[in-house]
């Protein structure tokens, strides 16, 4: 069985590549092929450095208000961050959390580009948050939690962060019943959002258990069984 670090490993080196080579490569789900463009808010964003790979737009389902503050789990190179940022206003803040080097140098860098103040991105495991308790208003996450190996771990965390009656909106990978077993022991598949990808009604427990109001799907794509889809979900800090 692999590793909980062979796996992280295997993650950070696949994205670091993706910033050279635009996207994920062979047979990758998180992707910026599998969100409609119109579906991207923020166009004047365009031309920022480093490639979107979300399999969503939690950005779109969030409502923020301005001065809330978002955090960002697995912000990659930063867009959905600073078009947060833009959202909540000067009284607010958008922080990304990212666990690979080059995504947060990147991500400060588009910043700066852009001028947006409120923006800031911070290098950490969404396991173990660089984020002090019931400090966030809204917590953003988008195909990253998948490439996670411990879950329940990384909602616990999300739970934490987030102010009583804060909200989570989370668009992933998820699966339809149980991948073929060979699938989970692939670091490339990993990698590529496929292999960390658990059922859907496992996914959905495990928030809950986190201690989170019942989930609710805003939208799914479709599968067969032993096939992954994605999901964007919100969920209420009770
Ligand atoms: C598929 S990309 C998505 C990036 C971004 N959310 C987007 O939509 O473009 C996954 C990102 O999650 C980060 N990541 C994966 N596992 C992580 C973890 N355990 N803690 C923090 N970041 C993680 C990777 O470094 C990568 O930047």
């Amino acid at each position: 069985m692999i590793r909980a670090d062979e796996i992280k490993k295997a993650v950070r080196e696949h994205y670091v590549r993706s910033l050279s080579t635009g996207c994920c490569g062979g047979g990758s789900s998180c992707c910026a092929t599998t969100v409609d463009e119109e579906d991207r808010p923020g166009a004047d964003l365009e031309g920022l450095t480093g490639p979107s790979l979300g399999c969503g737009r939690p950005l779109g389902y969030a409502q923020l208000q301005p001065g809330e503050i978002v955090v960002d789990l697995g912000s990659g190179a930063g867009r959905e961050v600073l078009l947060a940022a833009r959202e909540v206003g000067p009284a607010g803040r958008a922080i990304g959390i990212d666990m690979t080097p080059e995504m947060v140098w990147t991500a400060r860098e588009n910043a700066n580009q852009t001028t947006v103040p409120n923006a800031e991105f911070r290098l950490g495991e969404i396991e173990h948050l660089p984020v002090p308790d019931a400090a966030a208003d809204v917590v953003i996450s988008n195909c990253v939690i998948n490439l996670v190996p411990d879950k329940s771990r990384a909602f616990a965390e999300a739970y934490r962060i987030l102010k009583p009656g804060g909200r989570l909106i989370v668009s992933d990978m998820v699966a339809r019943g149980p991948l073929p077993g060979a699938m989970r022991e692939n670091l490339t598949a990993w990698a590529g959002c496929v292999a960390g990808a658990v059922d859907v009604d496992e996914y959905l427990s495990v928030i809950e258990r986190a201690g989170f109001r019942t989930p609710d799907v805003l939208t799914r794509t479709n599968a067969a069984p032993g096939q992954v889809f994605s999901i964007t979900l919100r969920a209420v800090k009770q």
